[in-house]
C-alpha cells in the first residue's frame, strides 16, 4: 500500500493496531528522550529499566545529539543526499530529515520502523520537509532487508551514495550472525561511497549489564546488550571515519549538548564503503 500524504512526502506500508497495554520500545524512548508520545505502561517499563540504568534518560538525548552530528557530518563533509533511516522512532526534537534538509534541501529520506504508532505518526512528522527534498516512511521490520530495500527504492536511487542509518535498533535482534547480515545486506545493495552510521548500547558497565534483564522484565520486546567487539564487527570491510567507534557523546562532541562528554554505554561509528 503506498498513500500520498503531502509534497514530497510518503506512508508505505500496511498500519497494525497500536498497542496500549503493552509497553513499545520506541514510546518507552520517547519518554526517556523527554518526550510525550508514551502511555503509562511505557513509562512504568521506562522507570523499571533507569531503576538499573539511573543514565538512561541521559544516554537517549545524548543518542538524539549524536544522530543529529552524524547527520550533519553525512549531508555536509561527506555529501551524501540520500538516507534510509531504519528503526527511525517517534518523532522527536530534530529529526533526520530536518537535520539533512537544513544542509541539503534535496537531500531524499526514508523512515523505516515495524511500530505502528510510529507509523501514525509518521503524518505529523513528514509535515516538515523542503520542497525539493522527499521524505517517507515504511512499515517494515528490519529483519527482513528485502522488504525494507524494495520500499525504499521507490524513493532513493540505490545506484548513488546511501547513509544507512541504524541507530538504537540493532539489539532488538538477539542473534548477532542475523545482526550481521542485516548489514551486510543492507550494504550490499548500496554502491561505494555509501555510509554505515550505528549505535547501540554495549556491555561496558554493570549497570548496563543489568538492562538486559530489566528490560525483559517490562515485557517489552527483548533487547540485547552486546558487548563492543561483536557490534564493531557490523564495521568489518568498510572504511571508519574518526574518531572511530567509541562512546556516542565522544564522537565529535560540539559544546553546549545535553550530558556534555560524559560517556554512556551506548557505542556507535560512521564508516564509509570503500
Ligand atoms: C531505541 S529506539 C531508537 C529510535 C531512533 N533511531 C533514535 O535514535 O532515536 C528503537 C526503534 O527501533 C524500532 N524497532 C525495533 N525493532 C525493530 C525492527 N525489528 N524493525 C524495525 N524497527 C524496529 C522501534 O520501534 C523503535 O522505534
Amino acid at each position: 500500500m503506498s498513500a500520498l500524504v503531502g509534497g514530497g512526502a510518503q506512508v508505505l506500508g500496511a498500519q497494525p493496531k497500536v498497542q496500549f497495554d503493552v509497553p513499545h520500545s520506541a514510546r518507552i524512548w520517547n519518554y526517556w528522550m523527554g518526550g510525550k508520545d508514551n502511555y503509562p505502561v511505557d513509562r512504568l517499563a521506562g522507570d523499571a529499566v533507569a531503576a538499573v540504568y539511573p543514565r538512561m534518560g541521559l544516554l537517549a538525548k545524548q543518542s538524539r545529539q549524536f544522530l543529529i552530528r552524524v547527520v550533519r557530518f553525512l549531508a555536509g563533509e561527506a555529501g551524501v543526499d540520500q538516507f534510509l533511516d531504519i528503526g527511525a522512532g517517534l518523532p522527536i526534537m530534530q529529526n533526520t530529515h530536518e537535520v539533512a534538509h537544513e544542509i541539503a534541501p534535496r537531500a531524499r529520506v526514508v523512515y523505516v520502523d515495524n511500530d505502528p504508532l510510529v507509523l501514525t505518526h509518521a503524518r505529523a512528522l513528514l509535515t516538515h520537509t523542503t520542497p525539493e527534498g522527499a521524505t517517507a516512511h515504511i512499515g517494515a521490520d528490519c529483519r527482513d532487508p528485502d522488504v525494507v530495500l524494495a520500499g525504499a527504492r521507490g524513493v532513493l536511487d540505490l545506484d548513488r551514495p546511501v547513509a544507512v542509518m541504524l541507530m538504537g535498533v540493532l539489539g532488538y535482534v538477539s542473534d548477532t550472525d542475523q545482526v550481521r547480515e542485516i548489514v551486510a545486506r543492507t550494504m550490499d545493495a548500496v554502491p561505494s561511497g555509501s555510509y554505515l552510521a550505528l549505535w547501540d548500547c554495549v556491555s561496558t558497565s554493570k549497570a548496563m549489564r543489568a538492562v538486559e534483564a530489566a528490560y525483559a522484565r517490562t515485557g517489552a520486546m527483548p533487547y540485547t546488550v552486546r558487548d563492543v567487539d561483536l557490534l564493531a564487527g557490523c564495521f568489518d570491510g568498510l572504511d571508519v571515519v574518526d574518531p572511530g567507534f567509541v562512546s556516542i557523546s565522544q564522537w565529535r562532541p560540539e559544546a553546549g549538548q545535553v550530558g556534555g562528554a560524559i560517556a554512556v554505554d551506548g557505542y556507535g561509528a560512521v564508516a564509509r564503503k570503500p
